[in-house]
């Protein structure tokens, strides 16, 4: 086997390839031949060493891959033997084989390539969450989708379309033409921007009713001030310590030191909501996570999910592949191919 690993803290030159022997499936699980793994923003905080689900190194991570499965373990279902699926990996998916507990498997649409099943599980459901579980988004209702041409926003468009929702989302601004053919009404470049003043003025001074924000710190503070009137602030990551100029783990905590301390008074006041998503910690809901999943694979069958890669890399060049998205050239999901 394979296996694209993160060598230690620093840049894109951290990333290696290593080879090792087979896995071996055991109990429920199944292994899977990898066709191709997701990226996402959350392997660049944990090789910079801003990820504290990932402290050791070396690491594999990798959330997500679509492959053929080859080989079951004693006590999983052997149908899955020979069947294109697409699964949730708990790390290890920068890889050409990986092994999983057969519930974080799911049959991968054939309307689908592997790149583009690769491109589903993460995003959509991260958007699902927030959207549709915790966000519980309505079509009379506007939401804020910062970061919108990323991974995570594109699938977020697809969820607010498919909800009947106005959207207004952040991106630079070349991407914005590609967001308005995905359905977003209202795109607002925060690098040339005052993106609240923006959000106030498009919305009458009214507000939004949600707000996904991955950003942390300030950030948080700037999305909850643009909230309508029951309007609920769903955060997810903490992407602005990578643009900070404080050294290593302080990057972390200068972005703490400005985050929003949320007073139940005001809440209550305001009538306003907020919530935190962090996918990598509901493995033990699986059967929760397998329902928001069929809903959004039925969502491919229905044309409503449309997983758009962006670009695919070798396994070999997962160096390359982060370098892109953390230069912000992506627009939607980067994926490794073995
Ligand atoms: N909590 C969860 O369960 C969960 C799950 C999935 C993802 N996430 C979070 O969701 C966010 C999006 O994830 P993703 O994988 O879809 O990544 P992504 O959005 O594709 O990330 C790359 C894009 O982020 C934007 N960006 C903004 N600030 C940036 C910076 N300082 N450096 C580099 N890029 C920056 C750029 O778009 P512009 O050109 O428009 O600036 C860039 O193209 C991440 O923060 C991730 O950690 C959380």
């Amino acid at each position: 086997m394979r296996q694209a690993v993160i060598t230690g803290v620093g840049g894109p030159e951290r990333m290696a390839l290593r080879e090792g022997p087979d896995p071996t499936p055991r109990g429920r699980e199944v292994r899977i031949q990898v066709r191709a793994a997701g990226v996402n923003f959350a392997d660049i905080l944990a090789r910079k060493g801003l990820y504290p689900d990932v402290s050791r190194f070396p690491a594999v991570v990798g959330y997500e891959v679509s492959g053929v499965v080859d080989a079951v373990g004693p006590e999983a279902d052997p149908r899955w033997e020979g069947r294109d699926v697409v699964g949730l990996t708990h790390f290890g998916g920068y890889a050409d084989t990986v092994c999983v507990p057969q519930e974080q498997v799911f049959e991968k649409p054939s309307r689908l390539s592997h790149a583009e099943g690769a491109a589903i599980p993460v995003t959509y459901l991260a958007a699902w969450q927030l959207m549709v579980v915790m966000g519980s988004l309505s079509a009379d209702e506007t939401v804020l989708i910062h970061n919108a041409g990323g991974g995570v926003g594109l699938a977020a468009v697809d969820i607010g379309r498919h909800v009947g929702a106005r959207m207004i989302g952040t991106a630079s601004a070349r991407k914005h033409a590609f967001l308005a053919e995905r359905g977003l009404h209202e795109a607002i470049d925060y690098t040339t921007q005052d993106w609240p003043q923006e959000v106030m003025r498009l919305t009458g001074g009214r507000g939004v009713e949600l707000v996904l924000d991955p950003f942390g710190g300030r950030h948080w503070k700037q999305s909850y001030r643009v909230l309508r009137a029951s309007g609920r602030l769903g955060m997810f990551s903490v992407a602005g310590s990578v643009s900070s100029r404080l050294p290593g783990k302080l990057k972390l905590l200068g972005l703490v030191a400005r985050q929003p301390l949320f007073n139940p008074i005001p809440l209550m006041n305001r009538n306003l909501g907020v919530f935190g998503v962090n996918l990598g910690h509901l493995f033990t809901e699986g059967e929760k996570v397998r329902g928001w999943a069929n809903a959004i694979l039925q969502g491919v069958d229905d044309g409503w999910v449309r997983p758009h890669v962006d670009r695919t890399f070798p396994l070999a060049d997962a160096g390359a592949a982060h370098a892109y998205l953390e230069g912000r050239h992506n627009t939607g999901k980067v994926v490794l191919v073995p």
